[in-house]
């Protein structure tokens, strides 16, 4: 088949890398002259374990082309993606900008034969309805169109591995033979197929996001819980999640969930329930105990580091992503600027995307170990796999206090005790 991807974000190369390497004949389609010359010559501009690899395969194998004309694409594909960012308005709505934005293009270099416009972007109830209105007002005479919703479930970090086996493949879609030439396009990729309307497909993707992020504040608050009261949060959820109903997955407390997805899209269904009417006071809470996972995490920083001068490991939403955004980091950071800290920062990807955030405000190391002198709190913030097994002997020699505060839990406790550490983590007793 020919597809368009109108977007070379996380979703949207990710996906066009792996159709194309199905053998499909894939264009993308972006905004900007010096990000689709860099994507031409195999630079993937994000950072996604494989992504890559896989990109150089499929250039050099002529199936995957880069531009910024939609002439030169849409006529010619059977199936256009369309797959840009929604981003929060400040209201916390979806902005959908860009969404009808592309439609409206879309519309006016469509081909003669039937194409099938399919939304992976995150959109509230209704909108696919909205980009087929635009797409009949502004298409031309002799053209037959239909709109799907194909809403995605990769995670950043593991978007080759979740793409490649999906526990399921939404479509959502009024056409049969729209929905027909999307499920033949997957068939290569296992996983349950649920074929639906496309509000329903709408809705899945907000309801999937939504159970997750109340999944983690349930947790986080439970860990409040804990600290008040001397449990120990991990034993409580692993004990609980033993039941099968309720089971231990993604209900790891820390300092809260970060990300261009799970704040965004909580946000997004809150305003979509304010419009329906609809008491969203439980997806406020979830949003708000987000915030107060940070704000109990900053504060123990601010009761326990014997100086202003603090060191933090890990800068981006979760580990094996260059993304930045709504990471805890950034919130923690701004606090502690507010505070007066001066503050050392290592990260092994997200570096230059922290730096365009607070410029020289702090200071940038390419070396862990370099970012601890003088330090007096080592602060975790990603549970990168290179922090768990550090030389914990050269940490305490470095800083100038000994104090870890661990907002992902990656130490043991006893260790910390055995080897002479302070240590503050989330939800469990401290090392004083
Ligand atoms: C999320 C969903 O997991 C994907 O299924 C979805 O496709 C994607 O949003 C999207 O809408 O595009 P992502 O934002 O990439 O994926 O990352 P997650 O793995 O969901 O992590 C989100 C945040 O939650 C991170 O800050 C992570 O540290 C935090 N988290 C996750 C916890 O604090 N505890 C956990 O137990 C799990």
């Amino acid at each position: 088949m020919t597809l368009t991807f109108i977007g070379h974000g996380y979703v949207g190369l990710v996906t066009a890398c792996i159709l194309a390497d199905f053998g499909n004949n894939v264009w993308v389609i972006g905004h900007t002259q010096e990000k689709i010359d860099r994507l031409k010559k195999g630079d993937p501009i994000i950072f996604e374990p494989g992504l890559t690899e896989l990109l150089h395969k499929n250039l050099k194998a002529n199936r995957i082309r880069f531009t910024l004309d939609y002439d030169q694409a849409i006529p010619q594909s059977q199936i256009v993606f369309i797959a840009v960012g929604t981003p929060s308005t400040n209201g916390g709505d979806a902005d959908l900008s860009a969404v009808f934005k592309v439609a409206k293009r879309i519309a006016k270099h469509l081909g003669t034969e039937f194409t099938t416009i399919s939304c992976k972007s995150t959109v509230p109830v209704g909108t696919n309805k909205k980009i087929e209105s635009i797409l009949q007002a502004e298409k031309g005479r002799n053209t037959s169109v239909a709109v799907a919703s194909c809403p995605e479930f990769l995670r950043e970090g593991s978007a080759i591995y979740d793409t490649l086996n999906p526990d399921r493949i939404v479509i959502g879609c009024d056409s049969k033979k729209a929905a027909d030439l999307l499920l033949e396009l997957h068939r290569p990729i296992n996983g349950k197929r649920v074929v639906t309307d496309l509000a329903s497909a709408e809705l899945i993707k907000y309801t999937a996001n939504a159970m997750l992020a109340t999944k983690i504040s349930f947790a986080n608050l439970i860990s409040f819980f804990c600290e008040k009261t001397g449990a120990d949060v991990e034993n409580v959820l692993d004990a609980v999640g033993l039941d099968k109903r309720i089971g231990r997955i993604f209900m790891d407390p820390g300092v809260g969930y970060g990300g261009s997805c799970l704040p965004k899209d909580v946000r997004a269904l809150t305003r979509m329930g304010f419009n329906l009417n609809i008491n969203t006071d439980f997806l406020e809470n979830i949003n708000d105990i987000n915030i107060s996972a940070q704000k109990y995490f900053i504060q123990k920083i601010l009761n326990n580091a014997k100086s202003k001068k603090v060191t933090i490991w890990g800068l981006t939403f979760k580990p094996n992503t260059d993304d930045v955004r709504e990471a805890p980091s950034l919130f923690i950071i701004s606090a502690l600027l507010k505070n007066k800290y001066k503050i050392s920062v290592y990260d092994p990807v997200g570096i230059s995307n922290v730096k365009q955030e607070f410029g020289d405000r702090i200071k940038y190391f390419e070396d862990p170990y370099g970012a601890l002198q003088d330090s007096s709190a080592l602060i975790i913030l990603t549970e990168w796999n290179e922090f768990r097994q550090v030389d914990l002997g050269k940490i305490k020699k470095t800083m100038r206090h000994p104090l870890i505060i661990d907002g992902r839990n990656i130490y043991n406790p006893d260790l910390m005790k055995k080897l002479g550490f302070k240590y503050y983590s989330v939800g469990r007793k401290p090392i004083k």
